[in-house]
């Protein structure tokens, strides 16, 4: 049996699985991607049956509650999702000898750190998110399958799903005037990339905690700032603080102030840099213009 003779994708209606789909695509390696309607998470009997049906020997969740601010409201379900529903995987994936692939957030960071973030740093989630997602960290690790692979990633956007760059876009075409943070720093990812580094872990049959985001950093206005240029549209941008916006949307969830991942173990693995975030802002516009 080899890692890719049945792969299955969780969540495939969301942004990351479409890009997985894209890259197994382009390799000419089949899949299954089942979305939430056809094979929900929490649903422990209905992963029995999907491993009865599809015997996989490698699954990528791709399956999360992603709603950074309504977690804090919805702590159960986002818990459920996040943290749970991946120790219900891990122990089917350790049974029946599949690899598993999980994706994890940037928000397990506190942010107090001012250097790029290494896998082993200190987490201190802020946020309902972050502590979900710990969770589904931990409870992976708790059951280890044999072979399992845990990708940090951050600032996430790609074609197919709702992401900050598509509602900045929406929200200058509108005409409204755009206020965005200013203090918080990161590196935004494209999914295409992610997708492309993930396929490269496991061909390089990596294993544990990896740190996967596009190279450079930037804040959240400044990305604001490239897309609006890369998109040549016009708007009325101002930088804001984190504690201004908190003032006028107080259930908004706490972000790090700084969650820069360190890549370099993956780019020394194999032997090329991650794309700068700006050039993959403007490959995802040409992904939008390509049907
Ligand atoms: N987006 C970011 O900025 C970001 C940043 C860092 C890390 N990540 C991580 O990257 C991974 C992929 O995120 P993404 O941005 O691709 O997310 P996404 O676009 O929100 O997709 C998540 C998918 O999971 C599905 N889902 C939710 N609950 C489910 C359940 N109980 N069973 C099966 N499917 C379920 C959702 O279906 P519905 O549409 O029906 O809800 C959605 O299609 C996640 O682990 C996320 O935590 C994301």
């Amino acid at each position: 049996m080899s890692l890719y003779d049945s792969i299955v994708i969780t969540g495939a209606a969301g942004m990351l699985a479409h890009a997985l789909k894209r890259a197994f695509k382009a390799r000419r390696l089949s899949f299954n991607a089942v979305a939430r309607r056809e094979w929900d998470i929490t649903d422990p009997p209905q992963i029995e049956l999907m491993f009865e049906d599809y015997q996989p020997t490698l699954v990528l969740n791709c399956a999360a509650y992603t709603k950074v601010d309504l977690c804090e409201e919805k702590q159960a379900e986002c818990n459920d999702v996040n943290g749970t529903a991946v120790e219900s995987l891990a122990e089917i994936c350790r049974e029946r000898r599949a690899a598993l692939v999980h994706f994890s957030t940037d928000y397990v960071f506190d942010g107090s750190l001012s250097r790029p973030l290494r896998p082993d740093d200190p987490i201190g989630p802020q946020s309902a998110y972050g502590r979900s997602k710990l969770l589904g960290e931990q409870l992976l690790q708790a059951k280890a399958p044999e072979r399992w692979l845990l990708i940090r990633t951050a600032w996430l956007y790609g074609p197919n799903g709702s992401c900050f760059p598509q509602t900045m876009i929406n929200a200058a075409k509108s005409g409204k005037p755009l206020k965005v943070v200013n203090d918080q720093t990161g590196t935004p990812t494209f999914t295409y990339d992610l997708a492309e580094a993930t396929l490269d872990l496991l061909d390089r049959n990596a294993t544990g905690i990896w740190h996967i985001t596009n190279s450079g950093e930037t804040t959240w206005f400044d990305f604001t700032r490239a897309i609006i240029e890369e998109f040549n549209l016009k708007t009325d941008l101002s930088p804001t603080t984190s504690a201004e916006w908190k003032k006028l949307k107080p259930n908004s969830a706490i972000r790090p102030a700084y969650s820069v991942l360190d890549v370099s173990p993956y780019e020394k693995l194999v032997g090329k840099p991650m794309p700068h975030w700006r050039d993959a802002l403007h490959r995802y516009r040409l992904a939008l213009e390509t049907p």
